[in-house]
């Protein structure tokens, strides 16, 4: 290692007599490793993001630097970079809870640990490639099983904070895609399913956000109203739990913060939509929201927005072609109602499958704009995420 000047002077000062306390103290980081030292409570009534950085977990790092292993050179220096930005771990299926606890070693104290919750009875009503393992009417098992080995995690971490996002599409599928069969025999599990996570995980060391879709999902003007009401009815049947702070937004999405006029506005039908960047999406969504009496503070997943213009329709969702890294996690969002920007998604894991004989197999993830191939949801697809890198903006 090579001395710094700054470490020269504390050898000087040392030299000098200078007490050992005072030398050890120098550039001591704001905290030590590891995890506090103390049960933490967060303030869900205040923006935690500022005190906190979200945590980049050892699950993605993992995957990360076996994918640079697989490139050379500039290119795979940067993809090394990736695994130290700060990205939410899913917890997608019962067993893959286990992929937590080791994820958990070592969080720093000003760290925060984003963790998805998704693994609700009838999942991803409207589409195919995200289906899980529960089916619909399986409610004790998500409770017993999932919510409750969640709550039961989290309370024995409980010197590690933990940001939530709740169930995504699964709230916003009840508003806009209730003619669907599948989305209405879900629905009873989705409302029960939210409002119990809400209640269990309602934990001092956690902050929740619930998912709202997107500015092109529930942001049309109609929509708006409907959407929020159908978070809010989960979140007072939860009983207003003290420690959820709003929703989340874009997750998995596509969206650009602040483009202007937005990357779909000029569509013929622009005009019934006001939301037409997630920034317009949080204002407007959170106005509702606090009509409706819910809390309305956002998180937003920034983590493929960075080069927008690979989609030929605003609800393509599947492994866009041409996507980028977005702008980094960060609680300077420049916007009162939004905590932070956070990558939720972890770049490179799989939107769907484009196999066509596969069970998961939805046609979102053939059209033009969809990369292919690419493997089941969840899966790595290495040149996606080669892609991602070199698309990145800000550049990696
Ligand atoms: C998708 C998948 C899920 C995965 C998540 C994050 O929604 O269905 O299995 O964990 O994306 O990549």
């Amino acid at each position: 290692m090579k001395l710094s000047a700054a470490t020269l002077v504390a050898f000087a000062a040392g030299a000098i007599g200078a007490p050992a306390d005072t030398i050890k103290k120098a550039g001591t980081p704001r905290q030590a490793p590891g995890a506090c030292e103390s049960p933490v409570e967060l303030d869900a009534s205040t923006n935690v993001w500022t005190q906190y950085t979200l945590h980049p977990n050892s699950f993605y790092r993992a995957e990360v630097e076996a994918a640079a292993a697989e490139m050379s050179g500039e290119a795979a220096e940067a993809a090394l970079r990736v695994a130290d930005i700060g990205t939410f771990l899913w917890a997608d299926t019962i067993a893959n809870i286990e992929r937590i606890e080791p994820a958990l070693e070592g969080v720093p104290c000003d760290h925060i640990f984003g963790l998805v919750v998704y693994d609700l009875p009838g999942r991803d009503c409207a589409a195919k490639a995200s289906n899980g393992e529960l089916a619909v009417g399986e409610i004790d098992r998500y409770k017993t099983e999932y919510i409750d080995v969640l709550a039961e995690l989290i309370t024995r971490y409980s010197n590690t904070a933990f940001a939530l996002v709740i169930e995504p599409d699964s709230l916003p599928n009840l508003v806009t895609n209730i003619d669907q069969t599948n989305c209405q025999q879900a629905a009873a599990g989705y409302r029960e399913g939210v409002a119990y996570a809400f209640k269990k995980l309602n934990l001092p060391n956690v902050v929740m956000y619930v998912d709202a879709g997107h500015g092109g999902w529930l942001g049309w003007n109609d929509n708006l109203r409907p959407g929020a009401e159908e978070l809010a009815d989960v979140y007072k049947a939860a009983g207003s739990p003290s420690q959820l702070r709003g929703f989340a937004t874009n997750v998995a999405g596509w969206n650009q913060w602040d483009a202007e006029p937005g990357e779909f506005a000029n569509d013929p039908d622009g005009q019934y939509n006001a939301a037409q960047n997630e920034q317009k999406y949080v204002t407007l969504f959170g106005a509702a929201l606090a009509t409706a009496g819910m809390p309305n503070h956002a998180i937003v997943d920034t983590g493929r927005s960075g080069n927008p213009g690979g989609r030929l329709e605003w609800g393509d969702w599947c492994n866009v072609v041409d996507a980028g890294f977005g702008p980094r996690p960060t609680s300077e969002t420049g916007d009162s109602l939004t905590d932070a920007f956070v990558w939720v998604k972890p770049g490179g894991e799989s939107d769907g499958t484009s196999d066509t004989s596969a069970v998961r197999y939805d046609s979102f993830c053939g059209l033009e704009d969809a990369f292919k191939p690419s493997p089941e949801a969840g899966q790595w697809n290495q040149a996606y995420f080669e892609m991602l890198i070199e698309n990145a903006n800000p550049p990696i």
